[in-house]
Protein backbone atom coordinates (compact mmCIF):
# COMPACT_ATOMS: atom_id res chain seq x y z
CA UNK A 1 0.00 0.00 0.00
CA UNK A 2 1.37 3.42 -1.22
CA UNK A 3 1.25 6.26 1.45
CA UNK A 4 1.66 9.79 0.93
CA UNK A 5 4.28 11.38 2.03
CA UNK A 6 4.05 13.92 5.40
CA UNK A 7 3.85 17.77 4.55
CA UNK A 8 6.39 19.12 7.01
CA UNK A 9 4.32 21.79 7.98
CA UNK A 10 1.61 20.08 9.06
CA UNK A 11 2.18 16.29 9.24
CA UNK A 12 1.04 14.88 12.90
CA UNK A 13 3.04 12.52 14.79
CA UNK A 14 2.14 9.05 14.14
CA UNK A 15 2.21 7.01 17.64
CA UNK A 16 5.00 4.20 18.14
CA UNK A 17 4.54 0.93 19.08
CA UNK A 18 6.57 -2.42 19.96
CA UNK A 19 6.16 -5.50 18.42
CA UNK A 20 7.88 -8.75 18.63
CA UNK A 21 8.53 -10.41 15.05
CA UNK A 22 6.18 -13.35 14.47
CA UNK A 23 7.86 -16.71 15.48
CA UNK A 24 10.81 -15.31 17.63
CA UNK A 25 11.42 -14.76 21.48
CA UNK A 26 9.56 -11.13 22.20
CA UNK A 27 11.99 -10.90 25.06
CA UNK A 28 14.22 -8.04 22.91
CA UNK A 29 11.16 -6.26 22.06
CA UNK A 30 9.61 -6.12 25.66
CA UNK A 31 12.92 -4.69 26.77
CA UNK A 32 12.69 -2.31 24.28
CA UNK A 33 8.98 -1.11 24.79
CA UNK A 34 10.09 -0.59 28.33
CA UNK A 35 13.40 1.57 27.93
CA UNK A 36 11.68 3.44 25.64
CA UNK A 37 8.19 3.61 27.75
CA UNK A 38 6.64 2.64 24.26
CA UNK A 39 3.14 0.87 23.80
CA UNK A 40 4.14 -3.38 23.41
CA UNK A 41 1.79 -4.77 21.15
CA UNK A 42 2.05 -8.68 19.40
CA UNK A 43 -1.06 -7.74 17.29
CA UNK A 44 -0.08 -6.11 13.81
CA UNK A 45 -1.70 -2.58 13.62
CA UNK A 46 -2.22 -0.53 10.58
CA UNK A 47 -2.29 2.81 11.97
CA UNK A 48 0.55 3.34 13.35
CA UNK A 49 4.51 3.30 13.26
CA UNK A 50 5.84 -0.34 14.52
CA UNK A 51 9.07 -0.83 15.76
CA UNK A 52 9.56 -4.04 14.79
CA UNK A 53 12.50 -5.76 17.27
CA UNK A 54 13.39 -9.79 16.63
CA UNK A 55 16.19 -11.81 17.99
CA UNK A 56 18.72 -10.26 16.25
CA UNK A 57 16.93 -7.55 13.95
CA UNK A 58 15.09 -4.83 14.38
CA UNK A 59 13.05 -2.05 12.10
CA UNK A 60 10.84 0.42 11.49
CA UNK A 61 7.43 0.01 9.83
CA UNK A 62 4.45 1.49 9.10
CA UNK A 63 1.78 1.06 6.36
CA UNK A 64 3.63 -0.67 3.34
CA UNK A 65 6.76 1.29 4.36
CA UNK A 66 9.85 -0.52 6.13
CA UNK A 67 12.99 0.91 7.45
CA UNK A 68 15.90 -0.80 8.57
CA UNK A 69 19.52 0.30 9.45
CA UNK A 70 22.29 -2.24 8.29
CA UNK A 71 25.60 -0.90 8.39
CA UNK A 72 26.59 -3.94 6.36
CA UNK A 73 24.34 -4.20 3.76
CA UNK A 74 25.03 -4.23 0.27
CA UNK A 75 23.40 -0.75 -0.23
CA UNK A 76 26.10 0.70 2.48
CA UNK A 77 29.48 -1.09 1.29
CA UNK A 78 28.17 0.09 -2.19
CA UNK A 79 27.82 3.99 -0.79
CA UNK A 80 31.31 2.82 1.23
CA UNK A 81 32.76 3.77 -2.38
CA UNK A 82 30.68 6.71 -3.31
CA UNK A 83 31.96 10.36 -4.48
CA UNK A 84 29.97 11.68 -2.15
CA UNK A 85 31.87 10.00 0.61
CA UNK A 86 34.87 12.02 -0.74
CA UNK A 87 32.94 15.08 -0.44
CA UNK A 88 31.46 14.59 2.99
CA UNK A 89 35.08 13.69 4.25
CA UNK A 90 36.24 17.11 2.64
CA UNK A 91 33.33 19.53 3.89
CA UNK A 92 34.49 18.37 7.76
CA UNK A 93 38.02 18.92 6.95
CA UNK A 94 39.37 14.99 6.77
CA UNK A 95 43.01 14.52 5.31
CA UNK A 96 45.29 11.46 5.29
CA UNK A 97 46.63 13.00 8.84
CA UNK A 98 44.05 14.35 10.15
CA UNK A 99 40.33 13.07 11.20
CA UNK A 100 38.19 15.47 13.06
CA UNK A 101 35.75 14.48 15.71
CA UNK A 102 32.71 15.27 14.42
CA UNK A 103 29.27 16.03 16.49
CA UNK A 104 26.00 15.06 13.97
CA UNK A 105 23.66 16.88 15.75
CA UNK A 106 21.10 15.23 13.28
CA UNK A 107 21.55 11.65 13.76
CA UNK A 108 18.34 10.30 11.73
CA UNK A 109 19.47 6.74 10.24
CA UNK A 110 23.72 7.91 11.01
CA UNK A 111 24.04 7.09 6.94
CA UNK A 112 26.18 10.26 7.22
CA UNK A 113 28.02 9.43 10.62
CA UNK A 114 28.79 6.15 9.53
CA UNK A 115 30.73 7.73 6.60
CA UNK A 116 32.38 9.83 8.41
CA UNK A 117 33.37 7.09 10.83
CA UNK A 118 34.38 5.00 7.84
CA UNK A 119 36.46 8.00 6.59
CA UNK A 120 38.76 7.70 10.09
CA UNK A 121 36.48 10.07 12.21
CA UNK A 122 34.99 9.79 15.59
CA UNK A 123 31.26 10.76 16.03
CA UNK A 124 28.99 11.38 18.39
CA UNK A 125 25.44 10.99 16.80
CA UNK A 126 22.37 13.03 18.76
CA UNK A 127 19.39 11.99 17.34
CA UNK A 128 16.04 13.54 19.35
CA UNK A 129 13.35 10.98 18.35
CA UNK A 130 13.88 7.62 21.14
CA UNK A 131 12.85 4.75 18.78
CA UNK A 132 15.53 6.16 16.13
CA UNK A 133 18.26 6.77 18.88
CA UNK A 134 17.71 3.09 20.24
CA UNK A 135 17.63 1.31 16.48
CA UNK A 136 20.80 3.42 15.83
CA UNK A 137 22.29 2.41 18.95
CA UNK A 138 21.14 -1.61 17.70
CA UNK A 139 22.72 -0.73 14.56
CA UNK A 140 26.10 0.01 15.77
CA UNK A 141 26.12 -2.80 18.00
CA UNK A 142 25.21 -5.27 15.01
CA UNK A 143 28.00 -3.51 12.71
CA UNK A 144 30.85 -4.15 15.54
CA UNK A 145 30.17 -7.89 15.15
CA UNK A 146 30.29 -7.73 11.41
CA UNK A 147 32.51 -9.99 9.48
CA UNK A 148 33.53 -6.84 7.67
CA UNK A 149 36.69 -5.80 9.04
CA UNK A 150 36.21 -2.06 7.95
CA UNK A 151 32.49 -2.44 8.93
CA UNK A 152 33.68 -3.12 12.59
CA UNK A 153 35.95 -0.65 12.85
CA UNK A 154 33.99 2.40 11.35
CA UNK A 155 31.17 1.11 14.31
CA UNK A 156 33.40 1.52 16.99
CA UNK A 157 34.01 4.86 16.82
CA UNK A 158 30.60 5.69 16.75
CA UNK A 159 28.18 7.04 19.53
CA UNK A 160 24.68 7.74 20.18
CA UNK A 161 23.10 10.22 21.91
CA UNK A 162 19.43 10.43 22.58
CA UNK A 163 17.96 13.95 23.10
CA UNK A 164 18.12 17.53 21.60
CA UNK A 165 21.68 18.09 20.69
CA UNK A 166 21.41 21.76 21.57
CA UNK A 167 21.51 19.88 25.38
CA UNK A 168 24.20 17.73 24.47
CA UNK A 169 28.35 18.64 25.76
CA UNK A 170 30.05 18.36 22.56
CA UNK A 171 32.83 16.55 24.03
CA UNK A 172 35.98 16.74 22.15
CA UNK A 173 34.29 17.52 18.76
CA UNK A 174 35.51 20.40 16.61
CA UNK A 175 33.28 19.97 13.93
CA UNK A 176 29.47 20.12 14.13
CA UNK A 177 27.38 18.21 11.27
CA UNK A 178 23.94 18.81 10.41
CA UNK A 179 21.17 18.00 7.68
CA UNK A 180 18.07 18.71 8.87
CA UNK A 181 15.02 18.03 7.12
CA UNK A 182 14.27 20.12 4.58
CA UNK A 183 10.48 21.35 3.94
CA UNK A 184 10.38 21.48 -0.07
CA UNK A 185 11.11 18.05 0.49
CA UNK A 186 7.54 17.62 0.65
CA UNK A 187 7.47 18.81 -3.27
CA UNK A 188 9.56 15.78 -4.56
CA UNK A 189 7.81 13.93 -6.59
CA UNK A 190 9.48 10.44 -4.78
CA UNK A 191 10.46 11.63 -1.34
CA UNK A 192 12.59 8.65 -0.20
CA UNK A 193 11.51 6.50 2.35
CA UNK A 194 13.32 7.19 5.00
CA UNK A 195 13.51 10.77 4.89
CA UNK A 196 9.50 9.94 5.01
CA UNK A 197 9.57 7.98 7.91
CA UNK A 198 11.68 10.77 9.79
CA UNK A 199 9.52 12.70 8.82
CA UNK A 200 6.35 10.73 10.21
CA UNK A 201 8.70 10.72 13.48
CA UNK A 202 10.30 13.76 14.04
CA UNK A 203 8.03 15.93 16.79
CA UNK A 204 9.27 19.14 15.49
CA UNK A 205 11.08 20.72 12.51
CA UNK A 206 11.59 24.39 11.92
CA UNK A 207 14.39 23.47 9.09
CA UNK A 208 17.18 23.36 11.14
CA UNK A 209 17.23 27.64 11.98
CA UNK A 210 17.81 27.08 15.75
CA UNK A 211 19.96 24.25 15.81
CA UNK A 212 21.77 26.40 13.72
CA UNK A 213 22.29 29.22 16.08
CA UNK A 214 22.86 27.20 18.40
CA UNK A 215 25.70 25.74 16.57
CA UNK A 216 27.21 28.93 15.70
CA UNK A 217 27.86 29.72 19.73
CA UNK A 218 29.52 26.63 20.28
CA UNK A 219 33.50 26.38 20.23
CA UNK A 220 34.26 24.59 17.28
CA UNK A 221 36.35 24.81 13.83
CA UNK A 222 33.81 23.94 11.62
CA UNK A 223 29.71 24.05 11.10
CA UNK A 224 28.96 21.86 7.99
CA UNK A 225 25.29 21.54 6.95
CA UNK A 226 24.12 19.19 3.84
CA UNK A 227 21.43 20.87 1.36
CA UNK A 228 19.47 19.82 -1.44
CA UNK A 229 21.85 21.34 -4.14
CA UNK A 230 19.64 24.45 -5.12
CA UNK A 231 18.42 24.93 -1.44
CA UNK A 232 19.41 28.21 -0.02
CA UNK A 233 21.83 28.37 2.90
CA UNK A 234 20.88 27.48 6.04
CA UNK A 235 20.49 31.01 8.29
CA UNK A 236 21.93 34.54 7.72
CA UNK A 237 25.63 33.89 7.71
CA UNK A 238 27.64 33.25 4.60
CA UNK A 239 29.01 30.02 4.60
CA UNK A 240 33.18 29.54 3.89
CA UNK A 241 32.86 27.35 0.58
CA UNK A 242 30.58 24.84 -0.54
CA UNK A 243 31.17 21.30 -1.84
CA UNK A 244 28.32 20.48 -4.53
CA UNK A 245 27.66 16.98 -5.34
CA UNK A 246 24.48 15.49 -7.83
CA UNK A 247 21.83 15.86 -6.01
CA UNK A 248 23.43 17.86 -2.58
CA UNK A 249 25.80 20.47 -1.05
CA UNK A 250 27.91 20.76 1.39
CA UNK A 251 28.03 24.32 2.74
CA UNK A 252 30.70 24.34 5.21
CA UNK A 253 31.37 27.28 7.74
CA UNK A 254 35.10 27.76 9.13
CA UNK A 255 35.53 29.81 12.07
CA UNK A 256 38.13 30.51 14.47
CA UNK A 257 37.48 30.08 17.92
CA UNK A 258 40.04 27.98 19.40
CA UNK A 259 42.87 30.36 18.50
CA UNK A 260 44.45 28.68 16.00
C1 LIG B 1 17.33 14.32 7.59
S1 LIG B 1 17.54 13.39 9.05
C2 LIG B 1 19.26 13.12 9.12
C3 LIG B 1 19.70 11.97 8.29
C4 LIG B 1 21.15 11.56 8.56
N1 LIG B 1 22.07 12.59 8.10
C5 LIG B 1 21.48 10.23 7.91
O1 LIG B 1 22.52 10.15 7.22
O2 LIG B 1 20.74 9.26 8.14
C6 LIG B 1 17.32 14.55 10.35
C7 LIG B 1 17.25 13.89 11.74
O3 LIG B 1 17.64 14.86 12.70
C8 LIG B 1 16.86 14.74 13.84
N2 LIG B 1 16.90 16.06 14.50
C9 LIG B 1 16.40 17.24 14.01
N3 LIG B 1 16.64 18.24 14.87
C10 LIG B 1 17.32 17.69 15.92
C11 LIG B 1 17.86 18.23 17.13
N4 LIG B 1 17.71 19.52 17.43
N5 LIG B 1 18.50 17.40 17.97
C12 LIG B 1 18.62 16.06 17.69
N6 LIG B 1 18.12 15.50 16.55
C13 LIG B 1 17.48 16.30 15.69
C14 LIG B 1 15.49 14.34 13.32
O4 LIG B 1 14.73 13.68 14.32
C15 LIG B 1 15.85 13.42 12.15
O5 LIG B 1 15.91 12.09 12.58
Amino acid sequence: MQIPPPQLSDHTVKQLVVRPVLGESPLRAQEAAAQLALPYNPALRSDEIELIVGETSAWLETAGLKVAIRYDSAAMLHRRHGGQNELLGRAVGVKSDRHPVVFDATGGLGRDAFVLADLGCRVTLCEQTPALAWLLHDAILCAQVSRYDGVRDAAERMTVHVGKSEAQSLGAATVIYMDPMFPERKKAAAVKKEAMMLQYLSASNDGGESLMNWAWQQAVDRIVVKRPLKAPVLGKRKASFALSGKSVRFDVFVRHVRGG
